[in-house]
């Protein structure tokens, strides 16, 4: 892909995972090169998993510090926090009146957090009108993500089609950018990876910590002289995301040939990963340990993005008759 403009962001909601890095972030980071990559901490959005105050402003600085040391290069990209653009929030109103209830309802992403508990409050359910303003607001071309995001995007989709019907083709319509074999990570349990499954392996956690985790994925009680499945079986699929073509191959042969030992497996996922993110862990240790640099990157990325975003959000004032002055 070349020469689009993408745009994506991750929730400052604390721990990073491989689901959110294969899934989004390593996609994003690869496109910085030859695209016009703009990335944002949507910490609106944050609100509505009841992440306020310290622990939010922390979560911000850290979640961008995660994003830095993985790779995304400010000067390659723009980099900025939600709430520095507030006419995000505008245009959220100004959609808000081109989406139905019902399809808000049928939301899998509002049904799911309510089902773990989270109060169905208005934030919550209007959720994805948000995300579709985040995505308007820059008219983003192609929009990175995990599979569990697609739902969200096709209501942007249809948010533009009725938006146009309306106004003339004023909105650009984005797609997805979904990669078949990362846009569904799946976790230690063998359900999709998310924070608050407690399944995930984090990618800045101890090394302890992390040979825990991976000690304990799920895997099938097949004898030491049986054959072992891949597909589905989360160590197998785990370990794949770190291997290339040839690797992959080779894995799924020992998978497939009797005397294979889980624990085996596992001793060497847990050296994989630990030397795959050791830069990134190195540069966390730099990069957060200087806040200021982090505030300046996010306020010049704000600069950038607004000057992307004030054509397109005036355009809009003055189709939709906000703008009464002419
Ligand atoms: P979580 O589900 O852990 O709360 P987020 O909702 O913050 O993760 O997701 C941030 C990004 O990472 C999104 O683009 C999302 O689609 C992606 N993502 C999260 N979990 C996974 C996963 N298990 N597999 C692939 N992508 C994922
Ligand atoms: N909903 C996304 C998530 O939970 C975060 C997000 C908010 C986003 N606004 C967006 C992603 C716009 C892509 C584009 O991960």
């Amino acid at each position: 892909m070349k020469n689009k403009r993408i745009l994506s962001g991750i929730q400052p909601s604390g721990k990073v995972h491989i689901g959110n890095y294969f899934g989004m972030m390593k996609q994003m980071i690869d496109l910085q090169n030859d695209n016009e990559l703009l990335c944002f901490i949507p910490n609106y959005h944050a609100l509505t998993s009841q992440n306020f105050g310290e622990n939010l402003s922390y979560n911000t600085l850290d979640t961008a510090a995660n994003f830095l040391s993985l790779g995304l290069n400010p000067d390659k990209s723009i980099f900025w926090v939600q709430s520095d653009i507030p006419e995000v929030a505008e245009l959220n109103w100004i959609l808000s009146n081109f989406v139905s209830v019902s399809s808000l309802e049928r939301s899998t992403s509002y049904k799911d957090k309510i089902s773990k508990g989270l109060k169905p409050n208005h934030g919550l359910f209007s959720y994805p009108i948000l995300m579709a303003a985040d995505i308007l607001l820059f008219g983003a071309e192609v929009v990175p993500v995990g599979k569990d995001q697609k739902q969200h995007l096709e209501i942007t989709r249809d948010i533009v089609s009725k938006f146009n019907s309306v106004f003339g083709d004023l909105l650009i319509k984005p797609k997805p950018l979904i990669t078949e074999l990362t846009g569904l990570v799946l976790g230690t349990d063998g359900q999709k990876m998310s924070k608050s499954y407690n399944n995930c392996l984090e990618i800045f956690c101890d090394k302890d910590e992390l040979s825990k985790k991976i000690m304990r994925i799920k895997t099938d009680n097949s004898q030491l002289d049986q054959p072992k499945k891949t597909v589905g079986n989360p160590l197998f699929e785990i370990y794949c995301l770190f291997l290339n073509e040839k690797e992959k191959i080779d894995l799924e042969k020992r998978f497939k040939t009797p005397g294979l030992r889980y624990s085996d497996i596992k001793n060497e996922l847990i050296e994989t990963f630990w030397s795959y993110f050791s830069l990134a862990r190195e540069r966390k240790k730099t990069i957060f340990s200087d806040k200021d640099l982090i505030i300046k990157i996010l306020k010049d990325g704000s600069k950038k993005a607004k000057e992307l975003s004030s054509p397109i959000i005036n355009r809009i004032r003055k189709k939709t008759g906000l703008n009464y002055l002419n």
